[in-house]
């Protein structure tokens, strides 16, 4: 995972002209944004440039990303009031400019390489409502659940109604793969995830068109990891506090895997680098459906150069690899 954002002199350079919102929200620095990264990289994939929140205004919503304090939801949703006074709209009235994005970003990005769109799962997007920012024990996100499941199920099932039809405007607009992100599922305990979580995020892996491949990131989800694989989704992603052979064991070879490098060792020296992901790959054993990723979000101290570096390792040794398996 990329954030394609401020580790890279690219993206300070617009950044530093426009507001993080203003770049989502004007195509053809999507697109540019997108499209360098991908390059400069050199990753098999790109990832549009947006952000998970986005949602939050399509909701009826007020959003903010204040310096340096991350996002700010200013009316944060706190009573069964506040989830009934939620917006349903056609997202291709209220987040047509993605839509518009992901048109003109499948032009400008080389043919063979897919484009994945993505949005926040139903959890990780209501905890962001409810806390009204960023947390770190997501106290009012649980509270919210424990006294009255009743309303937490309204507002889970508003959510994945609207994320559902978010992502198939992605797909209609000419994204090849969609990506769920659940980055905060992993302070649920595992039963409240299974009866409380899973099954919203089950309801949104559904709705997307047929034949479309589906990711499901998360962190921090290995003491429930065969509940977030029974979403449904495609690809299961795991983060780096599970080795990967353990996690592909348990949620079976037959479904493809992503993850899972630690983004901390991207700031360390290049042999460390080199050494976990030889590591990793040696886990995955050259079984086919491994998609080599992040644990986590890239860090914005990190050197391109190492980044860009670790693609290189990872092509070079799963080429020989697959030539070895022949
Ligand atoms: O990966 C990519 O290159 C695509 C772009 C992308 C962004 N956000 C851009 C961004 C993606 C895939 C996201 C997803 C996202 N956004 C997640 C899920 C992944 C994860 O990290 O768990 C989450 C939780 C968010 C919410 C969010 N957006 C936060 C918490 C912040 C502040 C982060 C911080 O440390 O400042 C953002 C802002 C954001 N989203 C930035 C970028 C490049 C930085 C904005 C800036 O330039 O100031």
């Amino acid at each position: 995972m990329r954030q394609a954002g401020r580790y890279m002199k690219e993206y300070r350079a617009i950044r530093e002209k426009n507001a993080f919102l203003k770049i989502c929200k004007t195509k053809e620095l999507v697109a540019e944004i997108t499209v360098v990264a991908r390059r400069k990289l050199g990753v098999d994939a790109a990832i549009l440039f947006a952000d998970i929140l986005l949602i939050v205004e399509a909701l009826g919503l007020p959003l903010d990303f204040p310096k340096a304090d991350g996002p700010l939801i200013a009316k944060p949703v706190r009573t069964a009031a506040d989830v009934d006074a939620l917006l349903e709209a056609d997202p291709e009235e209220t987040l047509g400019y993605v839509f518009d994005a992901v048109r003109l970003t499948r032009a400008e990005l080389e043919k063979d390489v897919p484009l994945i769109g993505f949005a926040g799962a139903p959890f990780t997007i209501a905890a962001y409502l409810i806390e009204g920012g960023s947390s770190k024990d997501f106290e009012k996100t649980k509270r919210f659940l424990y006294e009255d499941p009743g309303r937490w199920e309204k507002l889970l099932a508003k959510i994945s109604r609207v994320t559902a039809r978010y992502l198939t405007g992605q797909v209609h607009a000419g994204v090849q793969a969609v990506q769920l992100f659940d980055s905060w599922a992993g302070c649920l305990e595992p039963s409240e995830y299974r009866e409380h979580v899973m099954p919203h995020t089950a309801a949104v892996f559904a709705a997307i068109p047929a034949g479309v491949p589906t990711i499901h990131f998360g962190t921090g989800t290995a003491p429930f990891l065969e509940s977030f694989a029974a979403a449904g989704s495609t690809v299961v992603g795991v983060d780096h506090r599970i080795r990967l052979d353990e996690a592909w064991q348990r949620i079976g070879y037959d479904r493809p895997i992503q993850g899972n490098m630690d983004p901390l060792v991207l700031c360390s020296s290049l042999e460390n680098v080199k050494n976990h992901a030889a590591m990793i790959l040696d886990q995955a054993r050259g079984r086919a459906g491994h998609i080599f990723n992040l644990g986590h979000g890239i860090l914005p101290d990190t050197p391109v150069e190492n980044a860009a570096a670790l693609v290189e390792t990872v092509h070079e040794t799963s080429r020989g690899i697959q030539e070895f398996l022949g």
